[in-house]
């Protein structure tokens, strides 16, 4: 199976961006963990800080992988046009967040984007990609169904 992942603005700066909320491990690192755990998956990733490269990188990887996970970060609570797009591209997407977007400011309470998305995990931390992997693997059927 070949999932893509695509991270948000700001995600890139993981591992420094406010630690006590989204922990000391850049995304990087653990994507090479995540690649060793799941030798049998390829992946691919993208990240944007971008709103339009975000909606490319969905629709890019649609067309080369089987399944995605996003974390549009901030542009989850605003933008029409990542929830056009998951909704467009005729593949399964989940959406992640690390933080508990619900226990946190009532803006990030709106997931836009989360609810053209098959699921959402959100408050696991980084764990919430794994879960996503693990849910595509476990369900091949959502490929076909999507
Ligand atoms: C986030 C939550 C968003 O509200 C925030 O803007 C982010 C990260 C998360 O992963 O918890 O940048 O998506």
């Amino acid at each position: 199976m070949h999932i893509a992942i695509i991270n948000g603005p700001n995600l890139n700066l993981l591992g420094s961006r406010e630690p006590e909320i989204y922990g000391n491990q850049s995304f990087e690192d653990y994507l090479d963990t995540l690649a060793t755990d799941y030798p049998e998956v390829e992946f691919s990733y993208g990240q944007s800080n971008v709103e339009g490269e975000i909606v490319n990188l969905l629709q890019l990887f649609a067309r080369e992988c089987d399944a995605i996970l996003i974390n549009p970060a901030g542009y989850s609570h605003t933008s029409v046009a990542i929830a056009d797009a998951i909704r467009a591209i005729g593949k399964p997407v989940i959406e992640v967040h690390i933080s508990n977007v619900h226990s946190r400011e009532p803006f990030r309470h709106t997931l836009l984007s989360g609810g053209a998305a098959l699921g959402v995990v959100s408050g696991l931390g980084l764990d919430g990609y794994r879960l996503g992997v693990e849910h595509f693997l476990s369900h091949p059927e959502a490929q076909k169904e999507a």
